[in-house]
């Protein structure tokens, strides 16, 4: 049996040497919100933190990562949703099929840790993720006003949903 930390807690599995960790995360200790999208790293559905470092875990074989390496996936990133990047995606209505959305947060999560004030190209450049709702835009709006302090209207960002209510 190995051994992978994850989410703050010693966990088991048993696989092959070139078992994605993805499929240990899922398969294994039943998180199944970090997604399988492409298989090959292009498309970030499948991204997790490793030591805060955000890792396309469909890529990364799960006998790479030590047992004292820190994953943490989205189901573990706030014990209710309470992240300011979650809460930032809420307020925005940021996701539409919600597909890609777990890895796109764990990616902004991991980059405003690092990088509190993004510019425009920073976030280009650590947001490779693929959605193909095109939820672009939002996502960069909601990026930002988590920069911003988590206000969507200081950010210039609210908007107006469709029960009247801004955000
Ligand atoms: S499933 Fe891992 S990058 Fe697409
Ligand atoms: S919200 Fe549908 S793929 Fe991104």
């Amino acid at each position: 049996m190995a051994q992978l930390n994850v989410n703050g807690k010693v966990r088991q599995y048993e696989a092959e040497e070139d078992t994605p960790l993805l499929w240990v995360i899922r398969e294994q200790l039943g998180l199944t919100g970090t997604k399988y999208g492409c298989g090959i790293a292009q498309c970030g559905a499948c991204t997790v933190h490793i030591n805060g470092v955000p890792t396309r875990s469909c890529v990364r074989p799960a006998s790479t990562v030590d047992a004292k390496d820190k994953v943490v996936t989205i189901e573990g990133l706030s014990p209710n949703g309470s992240h300011p990047v979650q809460k930032a995606w809420v307020a925005l209505d940021v996701p539409q099929c919600g597909f890609c959305q777990c890895g796109m947060v764990m990616a902004a999560a991991a980059l405003l840790k690092t990088t509190p004030k993004p510019t425009d190209e920073q976030i280009d450049q650590s947001i490779t993720n693929i959605c193909r709702c095109g939820s672009y835009n939002r996502v960069r709006a909601a990026i930002k006003s988590v920069a911003q302090g988590g206000s969507t209207k200081s950010a210039g960002l609210a908007i107006t949903h469709t029960d009247g209510s801004v955000a």
